[in-house]
């Protein structure tokens, strides 16, 4: 048998409710806070990944996949967005069109990590990009954004943090400052850390290991040593999340995992997924669209992942979906109306019903089991002595009543159905 890959899921059918439900409610908060939707490729050249998410970080090191294509290029599925987006911002020269750009996304992402619950290879995310503006209510709206979308999707158990990172220079000074604290400790750090220790310092923080967190227990951080302006910012970033009454906690030991951000980053955290219960990450990247190419242009934005987020609404039982059955499935007792069912089944489609019916040659009992499988609302019976009559039976199966029409009334059926379909939504 031929597998899907391993860390990649198919959304069967029966999923497909919950990620439309997703989709629309993102599509409506994106529309509330006036976000444009950018559609870019899946694959890019992978220098744009190198440079833009950063050498060292370990979606360049390790995750990436990248192959050569037949004319010998390096091509890289996209692991994220904010450097496509940016990308695509330079090589159109949207910054002419207006100064301020807001862009939105929903897209599948691609990286090669060790798969487990909430943990995949091809995942989704849905995130937005702001490009054009500095201001600290920007950075706040990148968090209001995802914690309202998560609370119009039920979730309760949710947690924002909140950290700075400051300009280059002061991190860079902070690094030195680090380097000098971990020196006495080097050989009591794990590998992977001690690894770090040259390539990528601040992701110490990120270790699982009990003897490396003894270690940070003590560790001047980084927040300790913003400049002013950067402190100022972050003050601002804060005022903004509390006149929105959004809950959070400054985490000063909180490191992406990638290299552009500079200010504020964040994450929205839930209680309810087990270890990879990160929902949503962002931040400030004022110097990526520079470095990418573009001229100077400070950004900011955020990604969620849509099956962590599926993950915590199935553990916090927070979806509860509107059935989408069938409103009508024809019955055909008699088999030489096969082809006069069908064109019956074209003009109520036509009119905006969602109709189905037997394709397998079932007998009426069967059909009318079929129908109820499928949750039908209503129930066309063609056929038999009515038939004969010129009539036709619809059922409604709801009420189990009956209502008789004549063959040549179609119209009369579909206002009958849609009424009634109109009611009950009205009740429910
Ligand atoms: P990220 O933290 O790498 O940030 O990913 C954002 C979210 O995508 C995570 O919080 C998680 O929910 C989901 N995610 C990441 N990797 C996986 C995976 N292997 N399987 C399932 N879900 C995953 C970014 O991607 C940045 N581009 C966010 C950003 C936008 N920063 C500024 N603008």
């Amino acid at each position: 048998m031929i597998k899907a890959i391993t860390g990649t899921k198919d959304i069967l059918p029966a999923d497909i409710p919950q990620w439309r439900h997703i989709e629309s409610v993102v599509l409506k908060v994106m529309n509330e806070f006036n976000y444009k939707e950018i559609r870019t490729p899946v694959f890019e050249q992978t220098i744009l990944f190198t440079r833009g998410i950063g050498e060292s970080t370990d979606i360049v090191s390790k995750e990436m996949y990248t192959f050569l294509d037949r004319s010998q290029t390096s091509i890289t599925l996209k692991p994220e967005m904010t450097a496509s987006v940016v990308r695509a911002f330079i090589e159109h020269s949207l910054e002419k069109k207006q100064s301020l750009n807001k862009f939105f996304y929903i897209s599948p992402m691609f990286r090669q990590e060790r798969p487990q619950a909430g943990r995949l290879r091809q995942f989704h995310q849905f995130g937005a990009e702001a490009l054009g503006s500095k201001s600290p209510i920007l950075d706040a709206e990148m968090i209001i954004i995802p914690f309202r979308i998560l609370k119009l999707l039920g979730l309760k158990n949710l947690s924002v943090k909140i950290n700075s990172l400051g300009v280059p220079q002061s991190r860079e000074n902070y690094k030195k400052i680090l380097k000098e604290y971990l020196k006495p400790h080097l050989n009591k750090l794990s590998e992977d850390s001690k690894k770090r220790v040259n390539t990528n310092i601040l992701r110490i923080f990120d270790s699982k290991d009990q003897k490396d967190q003894e270690i940070l227990n003590n560790a001047p951080l980084l927040i300790e040593y913003l400049d002013d302006e950067s402190l100022e910012h972050f003050e601002k970033v804060k005022q903004a999340l509390l006149s929105a009454k959004i809950p959070f906690e400054v985490d000063a030991r909180l490191v992406r995992g990638l290299d552009y951000y500079t200010h504020t980053t964040f994450e929205v955290i839930s209680g309810s997924v087990g270890s990879q219960s990160a929902l949503c990450g962002g931040g400030r990247y004022d110097l990526l669209v520079k470095e990418l190419g573009g001229s100077e242009t400070p950004g900011v934005g955020f990604a969620a992942g849509i099956e962590r987020i599926l993950l915590a609404c199935a553990n916090e039982k927070s979806l509860r979906l509107n059935d989408e059955s069938l409103d009508l499935f024809i019955v055909n007792i008699d088999k030489n109306l096969s082809d006069y069912a069908f064109n019956v089944s074209l003009f109520f489609r036509e009119n905006g019903l969602s109709v189905d019916l037997d394709y397998l040659n079932r007998s009426v009992k069967a059909q009318m089991r079929e129908a109820n499988r499928q949750n039908a609302k209503f129930v066309l019976i063609l056929g038999g002595e009515e038939f004969a009559k010129g009539e036709i039976l619809l059922k409604d199966m709801n009420t189990s009543q009956q209502v008789t029409f004549l063959k040549d009334e179609l119209e009369k059926v579909v206002q009958k159905i849609k009424s009634q379909l109109d009611a009950n939504n009205l009740r429910s």
